[in-house]
């Protein structure tokens, strides 16, 4: 596989990066992920202005227009014969002299073999475990998930898919998804300390009930009727166990799965 690094394309294996960057020394970075379907970046605007106001919200100059990066990725997208994958962009902070201050970052942008949930999960949902955290500058998207990683090894003790972040009783997001309720036929989804994930915009938009965007407690997610986390990859997961409450009857909701149909028929 071909990546774009350095202002070219060049094998990923090749692809280098200095010790002192910033994103390896103080996790300071910021990063997108989207997909192709048929050859095809799936929401790509979206993803660059999320991309692009990152950057500009961390201080670190892009190097490149917006025409250029939507250059690159066709590019990038034909040297792969990317037909169905993934793309990550990544702007590490870069070196620094004083290996604090965010000079010039750098630009990788490469493909990535995509990974998804089993149908498994799909057919009998998720477990989530709740704990208590809140992403620092969650509306960015910052490499730094170093919490998220540790705290996995929690999470996967107690049998749980992943987590879900609540704090002073309310609820975030999970640790790269955003989280969705159904209760009485209409939709709830946090509104604070999180990402604005392009999944999200895509189901609110695609939702026939009503849809509130607003803070949602923990107690509220435990009473809900139906639960469900969305990102890229998982496109909408539904959620039928948080801690040991089961959600609703335990079963993924019909609301839910009518809205993975719609999405996936969005996108076909
Ligand atoms: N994660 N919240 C967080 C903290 C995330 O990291 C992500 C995405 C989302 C969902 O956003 P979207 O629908 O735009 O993918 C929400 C990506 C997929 C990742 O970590 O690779």
């Amino acid at each position: 596989p071909f990546c774009f690094a350095d202002g070219k394309f060049i094998p990923t294996q090749d692809a280098t990066i200095h010790p002192t960057d910033l994103g390896l020394i103080r996790g300071y970075g910021i990063f997108d992920f989207f997909r192709t379907v048929n050859y095809q970046p799936l929401f790509l605007e979206d993803y660059l202005d999320r991309f692009i106001n990152s950057a500009a919200k961390t201080y670190l100059p892009l190097p490149y227009s917006r025409e250029q990066l939507r250059a690159i990725i066709r590019e990038l997208i034909e040297k792969n014969d990317l037909k169905q994958g993934g793309i990550r962009m990544v702007l590490s902070g870069g070196v620094s002299e004083n290996h604090f201050s965010p000079a010039q970052g750098k630009l990788f942008i490469f493909a990535e073999d995509l990974i998804f949930p089993s149908k498994e999960k799909y057919e009998k949902g998720i477990k989530l475990l709740s704990l208590e955290h809140v992403r620092p500058i969650a509306s960015i998207k910052t490499t730094n998930y170093a919490l998220a990683v540790w705290h996995s090894h929690i999470w996967k003790e107690q049998g749980a898919e992943d987590v879900l972040y609540h704090q002073n009783k309310y609820v975030s997001e999970s640790s790269r998804s955003n989280f969705f309720i159904v209760k009485n036929g209409e939709i709830i989804t946090p509104s604070e300390n999180i990402l604005l994930g392009i999944t999200r915009k895509n189901i609110i938009n695609l939702a026939k009930v009503p849809v509130h965007i607003r803070p949602l407690t923990l107690i509220e997610a435990l009473e809900a009727d139906e639960a469900f986390i969305t990102s890229t990859t998982k496109i909408l997961l539904p959620v039928t166990q948080i801690d040991e409450q089961k959600i609703g009857n335990g079963q993924p909701g019909p609301v839910s799965m009518d809205l993975l149909d719609r999405f996936k028929k969005l996108e076909s």
